[in-house]
């Protein structure tokens, strides 16, 4: 495996950004009209619910004590440039997904100007796009959270495997990209629970005297240091390039409590024991959360309903109790949802009266069963009484 180490070339780093016709200025973004958004009752006392257009809402916002400058986490979902119309299976309008192009792009950067302003200095935003706007999107992003301040592009298997006719790789991802408002941030890490052939794979080694499951990783890195981890230890320089990752009286710490692996030929590996481990720290591809994918999960039935599991990740790794989360495309409300069991207080807007709808029935209900929803279809079907949204959504998200 090849290692990068760090060259003193100098990299021209020139900002470049994104040109479209209607790209208004920060200020005068800043500057549109606010206007005060319907606030809709609900069952909750974590949070409000808003209904109207979420730019001039977010304009209002920031004149509304304790938000500016207060958000800690943002997570949207905004619409995708499908050009498709949301609608149940009878024709009720859901909501529409109709920007496109320089439109769509704009449409997204007036909300991502008042958002930074909202934001705590240490906040975070997570934006879930699929693969339609995920670029221009990120460019946005960096022109205006800041490059520096781009920490990942995460990867979601969104369903099963699709049996596609058309030339091409089966799309089963989506994307969610996060950024903070700087490297200041609050970060308490997620980690994923071990299966045991995962940790059989990852930890070989029983420690012969303890009977502890461990792995070995290097005491190296790479890097030359003229300091104390640049000298020799126990007579070994470390390697060429590379310096010791711990001082030399920490090795020998390790050393004494037997968490060095000496190999035949006397080169020390340290012990990492599979006890110590809080789980597999989580990476930037996610696997298991996917969307409603059998007929136990829990949902409310609103088309583009995200994972619930996933939306309360993003919110436990980068808000601690008691802050505000803010989601501005709140659909059915998984973010408000995830944020009051995290006993974090939330605001949400959504300008779609089936949004709203689904919103307050679930912050007062919970959600149901996927199932549930396709037994009330296809009851529905057979008396000829309207369908609603819900039962719409929970058919178009049934395994084929
Ligand atoms: C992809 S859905 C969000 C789904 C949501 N994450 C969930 O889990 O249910 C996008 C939402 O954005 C809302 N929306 C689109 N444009 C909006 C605007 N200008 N102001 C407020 N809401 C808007 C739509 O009504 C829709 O509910």
């Amino acid at each position: 495996m090849a290692t990068g180490v760090p060259s003193n070339r100098r990299v021209n780093r020139e900002a470049y950004s994104l040109q479209y016709a209607g790209k208004l200025a920060r200020a005068d973004v800043l500057a549109l009209p606010a206007a005060e958004p319907v606030e809709i009752p609900i069952a909750s006392e974590a949070g409000r619910l808003f209904q109207g257009d979420n730019l001039p809402a977010l304009l209002w916002l920031r004149s509304q004590r304790g938000v500016r400058g207060k958000v800690r986490s943002v997570y949207i979902d905004p619409p995708y440039a499908t050009a498709m119309a949301f609608v149940d299976r009878d024709g009720n309008h859901g909501y529409d997904d109709h920007l496109a192009g320089a439109e769509y792009v704009e449409f997204l950067r007036r909300r991502f100007i008042v958002l930074h302003d909202l934001l705590a200095a240490d906040g975070s935003i997570f934006v879930h796009l699929d693969q339609n706007m995920i670029f221009e999107t990120k460019i946005l992003m960096d022109e205006i959270f800041g490059r520096e301040n781009f920490r990942n592009l995460i990867t979601r298997k969104k369903c099963n495997t699709k049996n596609y006719t058309r030339k091409c790789f089966g799309n089963i991802s989506d994307h969610i990209l996060f950024y903070t408002k700087s490297d200041e941030y609050v970060w308490h890490r997620p980690y994923d629970q071990w299966s045991d052939e995962k940790m059989a794979e990852e930890y070989p080694y029983i420690d012969e005297k303890s009977g502890r499951r461990y792995k070995k990783v290097p005491v190296h890195a790479p890097g030359v240091r003229r300091g104390e981890t640049g000298r020799p230890w126990r007579g070994k320089l470390p390697p060429q390039g590379k310096h010791w990752q711990y001082p030399p009286r920490r090795l020998d710490e390790f050393d004494a409590a037997g968490e060095i692996y000496w190999s035949p030929n006397g080169n020390p590996r340290r012990k990492v024991f599979f006890d110590a481990s809080k789980g597999i720290p989580a990476q930037d591809i996610w696997m298991d959360f996917r969307d409603p994918h059998n007929q136990n999960v829990l949902i409310t039935g609103y088309p583009t309903e995200k994972n619930f599991d996933l939306v309360t990740r993003v919110l436990a790794a980068t808000t601690d109790p008691g802050d505000l989360v803010l989601d501005c495309f709140c659909g059915s409300g998984t973010t408000l949802e995830a944020a009051a069991a995290l006993g974090r207080r939330f605001i949400g807007i959504d300008a779609a009266d089936a949004a709203i709808k689904a919103t307050v029935k679930r912050l007062r209900e919970g959600r149901g069963p996927m199932g549930d929803f396709v037994g009330v279809r296809s009851r529905k079907k057979e008396t000829q009484e309207p369908h609603d949204l819900f039962t719409l959504a929970a058919a178009m998200a049934a395994p084929t």
